[in-house]
């Protein structure tokens, strides 16, 4: 399973990056807001520091809702760096651009997939990733682990090759559910990776272990 993490924040891009475990990076136009990246020559230049940062796929945004824009987009953005990965949104021109990139080997993250059939449509496509979004549907009441196990379900049926990429996870639990259910990847904020770290009986078995071993010297 990969990791990536869900931000345009450098520092905690670098922390994850420093605990050895982390395969790329999502962003999207309100996380590069957030860290107050804005304009496309500070955004397009962000996304070369954050390729040099970590060695795994990097995702950048299209803006573009029109097929021709989003080609000239993609284009620029897939030139940037060879970690680029195209991030495309499931609407109509985005498939036709989705399968124009495939065909021209740009790779994609199809994005805001928020059912089955969409994600089929982004396989057939062509589509490299596909980001399902997990924490938005818990938010409208609706099961969005269940949507990661019909895409895997959908997907092993016919042996397509675009990775699920659970997107929107929250928290760590949705990351072991994620595991559970065979998503190739999950992003989800730092906090998310982090949480896999911790277990209360880790930190008394340890004390106790040092403290035992402070007796003996
Ligand atoms: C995915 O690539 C998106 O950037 C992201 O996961 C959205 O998450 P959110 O619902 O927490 O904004």
């Amino acid at each position: 399973m990969k990791f990536f993490i869900d931000t345009a924040n450098l520092d905690q891009i670098k922390e994850a990056q420093d605990l050895g475990v982390l395969d790329g990076v999502t962003t999207n136009p309100s996380l590069m807001a957030k860290e107050g990246i804005t304009g496309k020559e500070n955004i397009i230049n962000h996304y070369k520091k954050i390729c040099e940062i970590v060695t795994g796929d990097v995702s950048a945004e299209v803006i573009s809702t029109d097929y021709e824009g989003i080609i000239k987009e993609g284009e620029e953005l897939a030139k940037l760096h060879d970690q680029i990965i195209v991030k495309v949104p499931m609407i109509k021109d985005g498939v036709k651009a989705i399968k124009y990139f495939s065909d021209n080997n740009i790779k994609t993250n199809c994005t805001l997939v928020f059912s089955a059939g969409q994600a089929l449509l982004a396989a057939k496509a062509g589509a490299t990733y596909v980001s399902p979004f997990i924490g938005r549907l818990d938010d409208i009441s609706t099961d969005g682990l269940n949507l990661i196990a019909e895409i895997r379900m959908i997907y092993d049926n016919y042996g397509f090759n675009t990775q699920i990429l659970a997107a929107s996870v929250r928290h760590t639990m949705h990351v072991i559910d994620c595991a559970k259910i065979g998503a190739d990847v999950m992003t989800g904020p730092l906090s998310s990776i982090e949480g896999l770290l911790r277990h209360p009986l880790t930190d008394i078995g340890l004390e106790k272990f040092l403290a035992d071993y402070k007796k003996g010297n």
